[in-house]
Formats: C-alpha cells, structure tokens, sequence
C-alpha cells in the first residue's frame, strides 16, 4: 500500500504546530498503524530529519501508553488501541490525518505525545485501597459476591488510554474516573475509602482542568476496553451519597 500521511509536527510545547505531509510506500496490510509510523520514522532518520515522536511501550493493547487521532477519531476506525490497530483497515492511496489527543488537560509536549500526567494525579487523589499488604491474605477472609466481582472486573480494564478525554467535545475524563471509582468502590476492600475516593478523585478531576459530561457517550463509543457509559451514572449515585453523608 501507497499512503499519504498528514502529521501534526511540533516541536515543543511552545511550538504553534502544524500538519506536515508525508508518503509512504510499500506498507503491508498486515502492519499496526505503529509499525507503518517505524517505517516513516526509520526513512525520515537516515534522511536526516527529525522522526515522528510519538508514545508506546507494550505493543499489546494493555498498557494504555499509545493514542493518537487518526482521520479525526481517537484511536483510528476500530474500536481497539493504536498499537492493535492494522493497515488493512485503510485503503491503497488513502490519506490519513494523524494527530494527538486534543484536550486542555492533556498538552501536546511534542509531536504527537501529550502530557497525560493528569490522569495519575487523579488517581493518587483516591485510586488505591488502605487494606494491609504482605503476605497473601486468606481467600475466605474477604468473600466478594460475584455481582461485585463482576462489575470491579469491568472496570478495572480501563488501561488510562485517554481515549475517553480525546473523543469527548468536553474533554472530559468522567469515563476514565468512573471506572477508577467503580471498579474500588464495588469491592469490600475499598469500602473504607468509598465516599472520600469519590470525593477526592471527582475533585482532581475539575482541578485538572477537564470538562464536564453532557451524556454526548462518544467516551464510551471510542474506549477501546468498552468501559460502559452507565459507569458515569454510578459515580455521579456514589458522589452524591458521599456528598450527603459528608
Ligand atoms: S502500546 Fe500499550 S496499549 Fe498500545
């Protein structure tokens, strides 16, 4: 496959940016959208010119690292991560516009890598249990209803992509919160810190800057874990549960 490539190119965080086209060719369809920017990038080094920065780490749709805009949906045309994300879903000859998450709170520090820290401030606000650790606890000690179970399950697959945040016209990052919340909150263990957590989190979510939810769901559409919308509704009960009893 030919393909022209439109990349957002900035230097730094002082950098106004702009889209800067590329072609690359001889792309098999078999490749990740990441192996297809190696590829570019490996051209652009032995050319002498500044490679394309962009994040990633496992490769495996697990860690959350990469993300980007691709032809102006977070994470491309599938509902997977970048890295899980092939080239036989384009086409010979397509253009592609590749840019990075575009929110407030997560400001582009060069290329296509942005500042995601936000997201691990809103988990130290309230996203860790106080029960001792060490040596393995008893299996019986806790016993966990399998409705719990099921729901922390579900939620504790949210990989902090930042997805959610990028597709939102909010910015918003109730979704990722949410299942920070709902996924402690379902479980015994995190019942000493239920209504702080929420409170706190909810609370360094608006210090960091993001957006409200208007219920617009585009967070849910594009996680590529599948993070339910109703996992908002959850949080906003156990806010205002907290809320009262405080
Ligand atoms: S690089 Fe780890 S999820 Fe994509």
């Amino acid at each position: 496959m030919n393909l022209t490539l439109r990349i957002w190119r900035q230097s730094g965080p002082d950098d106004a940016g702009r889209m800067t086209e590329y072609d690359v060719r001889d792309i098999s369809p078999e490749m990740s959208f990441l192996e297809m920017l190696d590829t570019l990038n490996e051209e652009l080094i032995l050319s002498g010119d500044e490679p394309v920065a962009f994040d990633h780490d496992c490769r495996e749709g697990i860690c959350g690292a990469c993300g980007m805009v691709i032809n102006g949906e977070a994470h491309g045309p599938e509902r997977t991560t970048t890295c899980q994300l092939h080239m036989r879903h384009f086409d010979d000859g397509d253009t592609i516009d590749i840019e990075p998450w575009r929110a407030s709170a997560f400001p582009v520090v060069k290329d296509l890598v942005v500042d995601r820290t936000a997201f691990d401030r809103i988990i130290g606000a309230g996203g860790y249990i106080t029960a001792p650790t060490g040596s393995a606890p008893e299996a019986h000690a806790t016993p966990v209803p399998k409705p719990a179970a099921d729901t922390a399950f579900e939620h504790a697959e949210c990989i902090g992509c930042g997805a959610c945040v990028a597709a939102c016209p909010n910015g918003s990052a109730m979704l990722f919160t949410s299942a920070k919340v709902v996924h402690l909150n379902s479980l015994p263990q995190g019942a000493p810190e239920r209504e702080s957590r929420v409170l706190d989190m909810v609370g360094r979510m608006d210090d960091e800057g993001f957006g409200g939810c208007t219920n617009t769901g585009e967070c849910a559409t594009a996680c590529p874990k599948g993070i339910p919308l109703f996992s908002i509704t959850k949080m906003n009960r156990e806010f205002v549960r907290a809320a009262r009893k405080g």
